[in-house]
């Protein structure tokens, strides 16, 4: 039975009136899906457990399967139980919460399920006090975004918000943003004749994670690192963001992405514009994502002199995952035994601004890695005199010669924290020297639980807040930056026609293991700078 709804959670009344989401309905287009599963119904009901949520709300989850209200809690149920980690599960707390979960089945191309979606969100606005705002979450192939965008304008669900209207309709759209260029500008030009900007949420869920978060804070809330944050300092950066997973059950999915699609474009570029933006000027949401845009615009565009030096990728051969045997990729279900699809992105950047020129910025992403890390490491200059060096058994004959004794790392995902290396005296009447790190985990230092990505941004979501999502240009600046390595690796073949003129020597795939670190053409493409991947 339907709770009789009051605006207000009196449970919220202590949080700041700007982090109180207004009453809502959200609906979830894909709700039979993993993502759902996996990470939406977890964070909203991670939300409700922390009396985040209004007391008028409620959840519609539509796609074509059919089951009823009684099956979708259920199989909810299930998630929530399995996929909350680090929440206990209350049997009480479920039953209050469950009631505001709903299903239709329908179909995203056809207008007749918008019809009957919107009179069933006009039956939850009276039984459940959701006051006719509307938030649309597409969790569905993205194939199907402008079709959705595009009935829900045709039925009157959404529309463009003018100031005084006291409903509102928000789309939130999953990553990824198009396919290439030219496709995530029709899709963004759909999304603008339906929505104004403020109205739709591009979801990347790095933005949502705690430690990513902690970017800017490190950044601007000291008065230490950011006088040293430059090329005067700084030698080079690194990012890397590796996995031991394969491709899983998403071959299909994948077969189109790659690695450079599915992670560098978005996720690293975030990563890239916090650590390189400058300060901005407020905290207000369009200060922010103008600077991230901002630097992202300064990044130098590949050259087709320069590509293949500048750009590696790989497919994972079959190997040893931490101890596992695990098949190469084209073996795997719904990927094509020929298989060109990279599974490994590599690339060298300069950031063509006063602060950064000559700062060679370094990404990575794979999958079927050695080891599950998201880092960003900001190695800087070594001593101009290596003064110690003249005593022999320093701190340089243990590292590689690429590495500075300095670098600080700030560590995503997992061991979650911040860590700083210095070389230091080993005590002992001779003068040993040898390297040391000062180490901030969150954990073990704040003790509570770390919300999920998820949480914050779907909280972000229902509250307003857009500052933790990609705005239009951000992502049509990555993509400008991308298109021309997608046009050229879809025009060469690894190991054939792109090797002419590369100091890289590019190797036919699979060209690299599962379980190693990559293909040795990554290596190769920090070699020519002197450089070197650090050692995980
Ligand atoms: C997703 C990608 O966006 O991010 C996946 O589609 C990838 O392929 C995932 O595995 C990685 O996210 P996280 O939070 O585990 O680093």
């Amino acid at each position: 039975m339907a709770q009789t709804a009051t605006v207000e959670n009196p449970l919220m009344l202590g949080l700041p009136e700007e982090k109180r989401p207004e009453p809502f309905a959200l609906v979830i287009f894909g709700a039979h899906g993993d993502l759902t599963k996996r990470k939406l119904l977890p964070a909203i009901y991670a939300l409700y457990v922390q009396n985040l949520l209004p007391e008028g709300f409620a959840i519609l989850g539509t796609s074509r399967t059919e089951k009823t209200d009684q099956e979708f809690r259920d199989s909810m149920k299930e998630a929530v139980i399995k996929y909350s980690e680090d929440l206990e599960f209350d049997e009480g707390t479920w039953e209050r919460f469950a009631p505001a979960l709903y299903y239709r089945a329908g179909d995203s191309k056809n207008l007749d399920s918008y019809k009957e979606m919107k009179s069933t969100l006009e039956e939850l606005q009276k039984s459940r006090g959701t006051m006719g705002n509307h938030i649309f979450y597409l969790s569905t192939p993205p194939s199907l975004y402008m079709p959705i965008v595009t009935k829900l304008a045709e039925s009157g669900l959404a529309y463009k918000r003018k100031g005084s209207e006291p409903a509102w309709p928000r789309v939130v759209v999953e990553k990824p943003f198009g396919h290439d260029l030219p496709s995530s500008i029709e899709l963004d030009s759909t999304l603008h004749d339906v929505l104004n900007e403020h109205q739709i949420y591009r979801i990347d869920h790095y933005l949502g994670k705690e430690t990513v978060q902690n970017i800017m804070c490190f950044r601007f809330a000291n008065s230490i690192f950011e006088p040293i944050w430059n090329r005067e300092f700084i030698d080079h950066i690194q990012i890397t963001s590796a996995e031991t997973i394969g491709v899983e059950d998403r071959g299909a999915y994948y077969e189109e992405a790659g690695a450079l699609r599915d992670m560098l474009q978005n996720h690293l570029m975030q990563l890239v514009a916090l650590v390189a933006m400058e300060p901005p000027i407020s905290l207000d949401p369009e200060s922010t994502r103008d600077e991230r845009v901002k630097v992202l615009k300064a990044i130098r565009p590949l050259s087709p002199e320069t590509i293949d030096n500048f750009s590696v990728r790989g497919q994972y051969g079959d190997g040893f995952v931490l101890g596992n045997r695990a098949q190469r990729y084209r073996d795997e279900i719904n990927v094509s035994p020929e298989s060109s699809r990279e599974t490994f992105a590599a690339m060298k950047l300069y950031i063509d601004n006063w602060r950064w020129a000559g700062v060679p910025i370094y990404l990575r992403s794979g999958k079927r890695l050695a080891k599950r890390l998201t880092e960003i490491a900001v190695q800087f200059r070594k001593p101009p005199k290596q003064l110690f060096d003249q005593l022999g058994g320093s701190i340089y004959h243990e590292m590689p010669k690429s590495e500075s004794p300095n670098v600080l790392v700030m560590k995503i995902q997992p061991d979650d924290g911040i860590s700083l290396k210095f070389a230091t005296k080993q005590p002992g009447p001779t003068t040993q020297i040898r390297s040391l790190t000062m180490d901030f985990r969150y954990g073990t230092a704040f003790g509570s639980r770390t919300p999920s990505a998820y949480e914050r941004l779907i909280l972000d979501a229902l509250i307003g807040d857009p500052s933790l999502f990609a705005r239009s240009d951000f992502v049509e600046a990555s993509w400008i930056l991308y298109q021309p390595l997608i046009e050229h690796w879809e025009k060469t073949v690894p190991g054939k026609s792109n090797d002419k003129g590369s100091e890289i020597h590019h190797r036919p795939f699979p060209n690299y293991d599962s379980g190693s670190w990559g293909p040795p053409e990554s290596d190769e493409m920090l070699a020519i700078e002197g450089h070197a991947w650090r050692e995980l």
